[in-house]
């Protein structure tokens, strides 16, 4: 075992992690507020549609209208957030059983809300995919319309609500359905939706037990540092913008979620968070008290940037990741791996694509977030960069390469599932291109 994901060893394959894209789309700061999504989605949207399509993702089927919100490109993103409620439930399962096999009395362990539903897939995969019971909420009328029809479609019994997520979540009828999940996934960056989330797990679910949030950012300029002022305005942090920028952002997303909830007396913990194409995720386990709250604190400051001596942040400076939940999803994504295996071979299919590849895919993403659990640095070094940077002539070397020149000298090594040209180590940098420059002579 080399440690490194199972397609680096296959050439000829295609990587499994693209290198990040440059943050270019022009945002200032948060974009979801209610008015503007308003209008980009319920336009034209009626039951009878004659634009309307059939997707199948994992196990729903949905029908969408043009004007409702679907992002074909999201699905790995919707299977690594399905995997981790799976793992989620597992938990809660064996939770219960510990405690004396107090079973369900009624429906599931976790009752989520997908707050910002659009066509209600993601929901519906948690539903279905997971076991959780879940309500769907969207602002747009269109969106409302089409993801009710989604639900009936599937067979899934949740409510979908047409509320702001924002005036729902303090109302008496959020209180009552005592949700223990919530998943945020708007246009743009989720601060304005942060604390209203958090003061709503804490005062229901998380005060008795864990609650959980799920929150999706993709105000990728802001969180890479390259719209300093917004990233100082929205997150109260000093950015950067270099060549591991995107695993800053999501350290700057998680933090701001931290310190919404040590307002609150709460902790968070990251159970998985990943950057996946625009998009930067964090599934966070939410815990009242001060013993949750004081672990929360200890991983927030600020960190020096391995390039130039200076300090930035603050970020969160604790594991991305939760080892035991990456364990879980492993087994799961290895379980749905086979059985679309066994489907295809059934069906007598042949090729790389559907479910067995998004499954696959979705391996080989859990596989490298345990890999990088074994790193207790906030960064990783991306190659092309250090190459330049110091002027290190001549072809470039591989990821694998590197890798064993830096365990061979002692230190740990690994790959990030951010930058398939990159690598997280302990070594400093100097000691890397020290390294590089002796196996070049
Ligand atoms: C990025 S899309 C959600 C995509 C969806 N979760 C998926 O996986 O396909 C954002 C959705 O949030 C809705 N929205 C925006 N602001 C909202 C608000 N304040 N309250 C509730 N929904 C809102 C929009 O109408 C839109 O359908």
């Amino acid at each position: 075992m080399d440690g490194m994901p199972s397609n680096f060893s296959k050439p000829s394959s295609k990587p499994p992690f693209k290198s990040p894209s440059k943050p270019s789309r022009p945002s200032s700061g948060p974009k979801s507020t209610s008015r503007d999504i308003g209008h980009a989605v319920h336009t034209k949207c009626t039951k009878h549609a004659l634009h309307a399509k059939h997707v199948v993702e994992g196990a729903v089927e949905i029908e969408l209208c043009p004007s409702v919100f679907y992002n074909p490109h999201m699905q790995l993103s919707r299977s690594l957030s399905v995997l981790a409620a799976k793992a989620i439930m597992s938990c809660e399962e064996e939770k219960a059983e510990h405690e004396g096999g107090a079973a369900r009395k009624q429906g599931s362990f976790i009752k989520a809300l997908d707050a910002f539903t659009a066509s209600g897939v993601r929901g519906l995969r948690y539903a279905k995919e997971a076991g959780f019971d879940v309500d769907f909420l969207d602002l747009s009328k269109g969106a409302v319309e089409w993801c009710k029809r989604n639900v009936k479609k599937n067979g899934v019994k949740g409510k979908v609500w047409h509320r702001d997520v924002v005036e729902f979540l303090t109302s008496n009828d959020a209180i009552n359905e005592q949700y223990t999940f919530i998943e945020l996934d708007p246009f743009g960056s989720p601060i304005p939706f942060l604390w209203p989330a958090f003061y709503y797990l804490v005062r229901t679910g998380a005060r008795k037990r864990p609650a959980y949030l799920s929150i999706t950012a993709t105000d990728g300029p802001v969180l890479c540092g390259l719209q300093k002022e917004a990233a100082r305005k929205y997150y109260k942090v000093e950015p950067l913008h270099n060549s591991f920028c995107h695993e800053t952002g999501l350290r700057i997303l998680i933090r701001a979620a931290a310190e919404t909830a040590l307002l609150l007396n709460a902790g968070v913990e990251p159970l998985v968070s990943f950057y996946y194409r625009h998009q930067f995720k964090t599934i966070l386990r939410v815990q009242k008290g001060e013993d949750a709250a004081r672990k929360t604190l200890f991983f927030i400051g600020r960190a020096i940037d391995p390039f130039t001596k200076k300090a930035y942040g603050p970020i969160w400076l604790g594991p991305l990741h939760d080892k035991q939940t990456i364990k879980e999803m492993e087994r799961k994504a290895r379980e749905a791996k086979e059985r679309a295996e066994q489907e295809k071979k059934e069906k007598g299919e042949k090729g790389e694509g559907g479910k067995r590849g998004l499954w696959r895919k979705s391996l080989v993403y859990v596989e490298a977030f345990e890999k990088e659990l074994n790193i207790d640095k906030p960064y990783f070094f991306s190659l092309p960069d250090v190459f330049k940077r110091y002027g290190i002539k001549g072809n470039m070397l591989s990821v694998k390469k590197v890798i064993s020149l830096l365990r061979q000298k002692g230190y740990k090594a690994e790959p990030t599932h951010i930058d398939s040209e990159g690598v997280k180590t302990n070594a400093s940098v100097e000691e890397l291109v020290k390294l590089i420059k002796a196996h070049r002579r």
